[in-house]
C-alpha cells in the first residue's frame, strides 16, 4: 500500500521534535510532505529554526519546512520557555541549520497542497496551536472537504489543563482557531493529555532509546532529559509525558490506542476556562459527535515503536 501522505503543523518542541524524527524513521507508512511551523511553545523565528535543526538530524534535506502564523487569530501569544527552555529544544547539543526555509507562507502552502491533491489524500497532524490550519480553512473553505482526517494533539477531559487548570497548551494558545477546527466538519481525531500522560518517559525507556548509539538517538534521548526535569517536579512521577509523537504512533499503529466517538466543544469565552475542550465523553447532551477522543495507549507497545522506529535514522 502506498504510504500515507500527512503534513506536520508544529511549534518544536523537544517533543515536537521527537514526532517529526517518528514519522521520518516510517517512510514505509508515511510520507512526510511538509513541516509547516507555527508560534507555539517558542516564537516562531526559534520553532522554525528548530524544525531546520531537526529535519538536518534525520538526514531528510527533501522535506520543505514553511514559517506559518506567528501569532494566534484573535489573542496575545502564550509560549512555554518555562517547560521547553529559551529555545525550544534546549537540551542537546546541535548545529545550527544550513538548509533554508522554503519559500512562501505555511498557509499558502496548506491549500496549494490540499488543491493540489485528490481529496481524501492528506492528513493533516498539527501538533502545536491550531492557527496555520485554522487560517487556511477560513480562508478557503473549499479545502475542508479535500482533508482525509485531522489527527492531533491537544485538548484534555480527565486531566483537564495542563497550562491553566482547566486547559490544555496548544487549545489554550488558539481556542479561536481549535473552534474552527472542530466546527469544520472535517474527519478529526484528537490525542488528548488523558492519552499522553500515560505515554511517561520513564528512566529505563530513554535508557533504550540511549542505548541506540546513534546521533538522532542521543538527541532524542538528551531533549526527553531536558524536559522531564519540569514535569517529573510538577507531577511528581517516574517520567514526563511524551505528547506529540502519540500522534504520529496513532497513524502507525491505531490499536495501540482506544477511544469514543464525541462531540467536543472549545471554550472561546470565559477566561478563567479559556481553551477548556468541553468533551461530552459521558454522551450527556445529544450534541452530534465531531471527533474520535482517545483516552487510552498501550504506553510500552508505543516505546517499543518509538525505540524500533528511532534505530532506523
Ligand atoms: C503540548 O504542548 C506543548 O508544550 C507540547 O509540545 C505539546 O504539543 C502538550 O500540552
Ligand atoms: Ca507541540
Amino acid at each position: 500500500m502506498a504510504p500515507r501522505k500527512i503534513i506536520i503543523d508544529t511549534d518544536p518542541g523537544q517533543d515536537d521534535a521527537v514526532a517529526i524524527l517518528l514519522a521520518l524513521a516510517s517512510p514505509e507508512e508515511l510520507e512526510l510532505l511538509a513541516i509547516t511551523c507555527v508560534a507555539g511553545n517558542v516564537p516562531l523565528d526559534y520553532t522554525t529554526r528548530n524544525a531546520r535543526i531537526i529535519r538536518e538530524l534525520s538526514g531528510k534535506a527533501e522535506v520543505p519546512v514553511l514559517a506559518g502564523c506567528d501569532r494566534p487569530m484573535t489573542r496575545a501569544l502564550v509560549t512555554a520557555e518555562h517547560v521547553h527552555g529559551r529555545t525550544g529544544l534546549d537540551g542537546p547539543d546541535l548545529p545550527d541549520p544550513v538548509l533554508p526555509l522554503a519559500p512562501g507562507h505555511a498557509v499558502d502552502h496548506l491549500i496549494d497542497t490540499l488543491r493540489r491533491h485528490p481529496p481524501g489524500t492528506i492528513t493533516l497532524c498539527p501538533i502545536g496551536p491550531l492557527t496555520n490550519i485554522a487560517t487556511a480553512l477560513d480562508r478557503a473553505p473549499d479545502i475542508a472537504p479535500r482533508i482525509k482526517e485531522i489527527v492531533l494533539m491537544g485538548g484534555a477531559y480527565f486531566a483537564v489543563g495542563n497550562v491553566t487548570p482547566a486547559a490544555e497548551f496548544n487549545i489554550h494558545v488558539d481556542p479561536q482557531a481549535a473552534d474552527i477546527i472542530f466546527k469544520s466538519g472535517v474527519p478529526i481525531t484528537v490525542v488528548p493529555l488523558d492519552v499522553t500522560h500515560k505515554a511517561l518517559v520513564t528512566r529505563a525507556r530513554n535508557d533504550a532509546i540511549r542505548a541506540i548509539g546513534t546521533p538522532v538517538a542521543r538527541a532524542v534521548a538528551e531533549m526527553t532529559d531536558f524536559f522531564e526535569r519540569y514535569d517529573r517536579t510538577k507531577y511528581g512521577q517516574d517520567g514526563a509525558p511524551l505528547h506529540d509523537p502519540c500522534v504520529i504512533a496513532y497513524l502507525l499503529r491505531p490499536n495501540l490506542f482506544s477511544g469514543r466517538h464525541i462531540n467536543v466543544e472549545i471554550e472561546t469565552t470565559s477566561e478563567l476556562t479559556m481553551g477548556m475542550t468541553v468533551a461530552d465523553w459521558w454522551g450527556v447532551t445529544d450534541r452530534p459527535a465531531n471527533a474520535l477522543f482517545l483516552g487510552d495507549i498501550d504506553a510500552d507497545g508505543f516505546f517499543s515503536l518509538l525505540t524500533e522506529r528511532l534505530a532506523r535514522l
